[in-house]
């Protein structure tokens, strides 16, 4: 399966996709591009150092964003991706993409949706919001990426106790360790090896009570 990775900002999300490949976590696939809007994300440094293909086009260099989002449309239709993996992306995924690509774009939440998703909520933002309610549990959720924000069906979860002496900062790290960057790969090599499949809103994922998550 050949994944196309959107990135915006540290790409750890990417290395733990880079490095679960290398050490046969993730079977079946191949990281054929990736995307970034931000020509300073640490993620392209991990692409070039892994000899992965890169385009950074941002949404700054286009006249209005109808023409960045043909350009990123084609950008990626031209990577011929089998899925598209949002890792840390902080770009608005246009409904030409999402049409294109049809339950074929999962992304990585740093939250247990539903709570504490949708507009506004991404980064450290997120936590702090967990903090602010006083949550006592909180994680990360892999969802397929539909036409609304954090509204995709769901494939995986995994919760992350909050402490009481957590700061946005420590429960971010927290939840990428012990959550995200162990799902994401999880989901990925479930998807690369047929064990997927959307039922409507609901995702059937093949053996899921006898996983580890
Ligand atoms: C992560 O917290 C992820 O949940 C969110 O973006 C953050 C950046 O991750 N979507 P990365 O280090 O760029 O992968």
């Amino acid at each position: 399966m050949r994944i196309a990775v959107m990135v915006s900002g540290g790409g750890t999300n990417l290395q733990a996709i880079i490095d679960g490949i290398a050490n046969g976590i993730i079977t079946n696939t191949e990281i054929g591009l990736v995307y970034s809007n931000n020509p300073n994300a640490y993620a392209i440094e991990r692409a070039k150092k892994a000899g992965i293909p890169y385009v950074v086009k941002s949404p700054k260099e286009f006249a209005n964003r109808e023409d960045f989002n043909k350009a990123l449309l084609q950008i990626l239709t031209d990577a011929n991706p089998d899925l598209i993996v949002l890792a840390g992306c902080l770009v608005v995924i246009p409904e030409c993409v999402v049409r294109a690509f049809p339950n074929r774009i999962i992304n990585i939440h740093p939250a247990l949706i539903p709570a504490f998703c949708g507009t506004g909520y991404y980064g450290l933002k997120v936590h702090e919001k967990v903090l602010e309610r006083g949550a006592r549990v909180s994680g990360a959720t892999v969802h397929f990426v539909d036409e609304g924000t954090d509204t995709g069906p769901i494939i995986l979860q995994k919760p992350v106790m909050v402490r009481d002496d957590d700061t946005p900062e420590t429960l971010q790290r927290r939840i990428m360790e012990q959550a995200e960057w162990k799902i994401m790969p999880m989901a990925i090599d479930l998807i690369a090896n047929g064990k997927v499949r959307v039922d409507g809103h609901k995702v059937i994922v093949d053996g899921y009570d006898d996983l580890t998550v």
